[in-house]
């Protein structure tokens, strides 16, 4: 028999984060005890208000497919929070479209936008399936090395050095994953500036853009001037609602690029979930207090590890926003693989080795503080085992 594997499927891996999960479930099914540090969503529960608001969607009948933008009434709560918190003013008719997550609409945009051969920027480290959807769209991903001594900011040196003739798109992700840095307007309105230059469609990927602490703020890339008709903005319900599982995001864009990327969408899922989309509305309209008590938890865990890792002597970001830490573990002699492998093996902590976000994330580790206070603690209390232990080793 022929192989079945085109190409293009060879160069797209299995995400490292699942197989990081699936590898410390199953040590869990086997009796250990594991604290979860590998998790990239909230592990709140969904808000009351929008369980009864899907579960009314489907006792109304709620069970069709509604348009392949989402429906009307959705979309114009969207543009009512976009206006309101992104400084955006969109036509819910015609420059929304609800997704199957962040993820299909990221997987929309790209498959959309490219010909075979495009080249697509993204940042390293970065969120992995950028380049994965970019090389089953036939495109090419081009790496922007993003430093450490930076903060992971972007290098818009190098982002400039790294644009060629065939360069379509730049993924942009601020808040990001997996370093929970946030770029601010200022830098913003540079990128802006070589977006316009070299004529570039800007895929801004916001799932994080609620999670944010301190006196940060998040400035949408459409927002700022000249940019919204080059700017596909993506936001989600997962994060800020703690809704992952209902798969409920959208796209922003220009009524021109929504009927481009209409058609894979379309051609792909159809419609979003009927019931869930009437939930992702009651998220927008009802009370919002379910998200600042999520994000005071998130705050109370990022100060406790990230505190945790400063005492260990481990060079470490204090993240902006989202709910990550991405410390660099070569301090204790090993890349983040070896740290991760051994944490796992021998303390039953998951985490995510960093090269699993590219090469420039060789020597880190993602540590998610998205479980609870006490197993940040217990998680923390286990690492600083690990560490006192290599120490002796050496
Ligand atoms: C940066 C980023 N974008 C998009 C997503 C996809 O989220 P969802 O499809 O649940 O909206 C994630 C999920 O972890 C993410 O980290």
């Amino acid at each position: 028999m022929r192989d079945f594997e085109p190409k293009k499927m060879k160069q797209v891996y299995f995400t490292g984060i699942r197989r990081v999960l699936e590898k410390a479930n199953q040590m869990q099914a086997e009796g250990r005890s594991v604290i979860h540090f590998e998790a990239g969503q909230p592990d709140f529960d969904s808000p009351a208000h929008i369980k009864e608001a899907a579960k009314a969607a489907l006792d109304a009948g709620k069970t069709k497919y509604t348009s392949n933008y989402g429906t009307i009434g959705l979309r114009k709560a969207i543009a009512e929070k976009l206006a309101k918190q992104n400084n955006l003013q969109v036509d819910p008719a015609s420059e929304i479209m609800v997704t199957v997550g962040g993820e299909e609409a990221m997987a929309a945009a790209v498959l959309a936008l490219v010909d075979a051969g495009d080249e697509v920027l993204i940042t390293d480290p970065g969120y992995s399936p950028y380049s994965s959807m970019i090389k089953i769209a036939n495109a090419v991903p081009v790496s922007v090395p993003l430093k450490e001594e930076n903060n992971f900011n972007f290098d818009l040196e190098a982002l400039e050095a790294a644009i060629t003739e065939k360069t379509k798109l730049l993924m942009l992700c601020t808040p990001a994953n997996p370093t929970g840095t946030m770029m601010d307007r200022e830098n913003l309105l540079k990128l802006a500036a070589i977006c316009e230059k070299h004529d570039l469609i800007v895929v801004s990927d916001e799932a994080y853009e609620q999670v944010v602490y301190d006196d940060n703020v998040h400035t949408s890339f459409a927002s700022l001037p000249g940019m919204k008709d080059r700017t596909v903005t993506i936001q989600s319900f997962s994060k800020s609602y703690s809704m992952c599982g209902w798969r409920i995001g959208y796209i922003v864009a220009s009524r021109e690029l929504i009927q481009i990327l209409v058609r894979t969408h379309q051609n792909m899922v159809l419609s979003a979930n009927s019931f869930a989309q009437e939930a992702a509305r009651a998220a927008l309209t009802g009370p919002q207090t379910a998200l600042n008590e999520m994000l005071k938890e998130f705050d109370k865990r990022r100060t406790v590890m990230y505190e945790s890792f400063c005492k260990l002597g481990i060079p470490c970001n204090k993240p902006q926003a989202a709910f990550y830490l991405f410390p660099n573990v070569s301090v204790l002699g090993m890349d983040g693989k070896e740290f991760a492998e051994r944490l796992l093996d021998e303390y039953g902590v998951a985490c995510v080795p960093g090269i699993e976000f590219g090469e420039n994330g060789r020597n880190n580790v993602r540590i998610s503080y998205a479980t609870s206070l006490e197993n940040c603690v217990e998680g923390m209390r286990r690492i600083e085992e690990f560490v006192k232990k290599v120490q002796e080793e050496k």
